[in-house]
């Protein structure tokens, strides 16, 4: 719980803001940020990096006001569709430092890109290759574009966010990347500047992105050696895991900017390569720290001897990670303090399935009400944008605090929004 603190009543405070205050004026569920963690965060990798470029990636959550953050901190966006696009535009961020990514963008997405000016559009086909290529040509521009390659590097985490090993659906493989390169310098309206690689995501030991160094750094060998250009851009995105229970021990940002800078000067230098401009593009790092979600509790289902259900106000739809990916977290009763025993629990929403938990098993006091409020940690990232409106639940409403004030920064989906979509009269 970094930055919250208890007060004297021991309700829970965020960003100097009682929960039980937020609770009553946004309504829950809630996604509550505190805008102090998540600018600090930006601050932290930009210093690490400062000789080089963090992108922060979207998809972890983006709003226009988020973007609007990530901009004065003076960091890139990555984006990888027409959407997170939309939302970048639409928050004026400045289009020279974004990136697009994404392995099926359609030709809309890549016209949209192109007409923006986006800074960076990174490669991930050899259809990709030509369909940019022949869209850049009809419009006269000569977009900055990078290959995305898969270094063969397992990483450790869960096989759905992992995404440089062989059998996966991203990018070049090292044998057809030299031929992506080829054919991306054989046409004149795209600009070859560099290669990008993303081992996966919630990763905390650097082994495997020390591997992707040396790899994407042969990889640029190559590429000099069979077409006589040197790539001045490398970008290793994101993937450094975050706290979510105690005893997970994240990466510090210095300590992978030093390590990834010197594997790269170390090896570039051997081989007489000249040093590209490193960029990294963390995303849940940046955002999962700062993010809570508060729920009501409903129902305390006590079960014999196993344990006791509290089911909460949404589920599933606000927080899948649980049962996509058996993600761990730890939550607190927010609103008060009990000095009640400890029951073994399992939090639970409201949808129609059993799957459908938000904290697994955890320990909650057992005097644990209706209407108590609950707070589970480390929401920030992939929560909210991977919220879903599973048995017509609207999407729950974020906040975000600062100095011990709070406003509202996305509003609660109401069923007036679900039904506008109804054709049917
Ligand atoms: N760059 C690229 C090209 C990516 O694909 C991703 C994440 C990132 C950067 C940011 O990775 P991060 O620093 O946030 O780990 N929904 C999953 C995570 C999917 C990550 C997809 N790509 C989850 O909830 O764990």
């Amino acid at each position: 719980w970094p930055r919250n603190a208890r007060r004297d009543d021991g309700a829970l405070t965020i960003g100097g803001v009682d929960v039980r205050d937020l609770a009553g004026e946004y309504g829950t569920p809630l996604y509550v940020y505190d805008e102090e963690d998540f600018r600090s965060r930006c601050r932290e990798f930009a210093g690490a990096f400062s000789d080089g470029d963090v992108y922060y990636a979207g998809k972890a959550f983006l709003s226009t006001e988020i973007a609007r953050w990530v901009a004065e901190e003076g960091l890139g966006l990555d984006v990888c569709t027409g959407g997170e696009l939309a939302i970048a535009r639409h928050a004026g961020f400045p289009v020279e430092r974004i990136a697009f990514h994404g392995n099926n963008k359609s030709t809309a997405e890549l016209t949209r890109a192109l007409e923006a000016g986006v800074g960076h559009i990174v490669l991930d086909s050899f259809e990709e290759i030509a369909r940019l290529g022949y869209l850049a040509e009809e419009r006269h521009v000569r977009p900055k574009v990078m290959i995305r390659v898969t270094t063969g590097v397992e990483a450790h985490t869960h096989e759905f966010i992992a995404t440089a090993h062989d059998d996966q659906k991203f990018g070049f493989a090292r044998e057809t990347a030299l031929e992506a390169a080829r054919r991306v310098q054989e046409i004149d309206s795209l600009e070859l500047v560099g290669l990008h690689s993303h081992i996966g995501s919630q990763i905390f030991d650097t082994d495997g992105f020390e591997l992707a160094a040396h790899r994407v750094v042969d990889l640029l060998v190559a590429i000099r050696d069979e077409h006589g250009v040197e790539l001045p851009e490398l970008d290793l995105g994101g993937g450094y895991g975050i706290a979510y229970l105690e005893g997970d021990d994240p990466l510090d940002p210095k300590h992978i900017a030093d390590n990834l800078r010197g594997i790269i000067t170390r090896n570039c230098r051997e081989r007489g390569l000249t040093v590209p401009r490193l960029t990294v593009e963390p995303g849940r790092t940046i955002a999962g720290p700062g993010g809570i979600t508060l729920y009501e509790v409903g129902t305390v289902k006590p079960l014999d001897g196993l344990r006791t259900y509290v089911s909460v106000d949404g589920g599933m739809s606000d927080n899948i990670r649980t049962a996509l990916y058996g993600a761990e977290y730890t939550s607190v009763l927010a609103s008060r303090r009990s000095d009640a025993a400890p029951m073994l629990s399992r939090m639970v929403g409201k949808h129609c399935e059993s799957g459908d938990m938000v904290v697994r098993d955890l320990w909650l006091p057992e005097d644990l009400a209706p209407g108590d409020l609950v707070a589970v940690a480390a929401t920030g990232a992939y929560c909210r944008s991977l919220a879903n409106n599973y048995n017509h639940v609207p999407k729950p409403a974020v906040a975000a605090v600062r100095d011990g004030r709070s406003r509202l920064i996305l509003r609660r989906e109401t069923e007036e929004d679900l039904l506008r979509l109804e054709v049917s009269p």
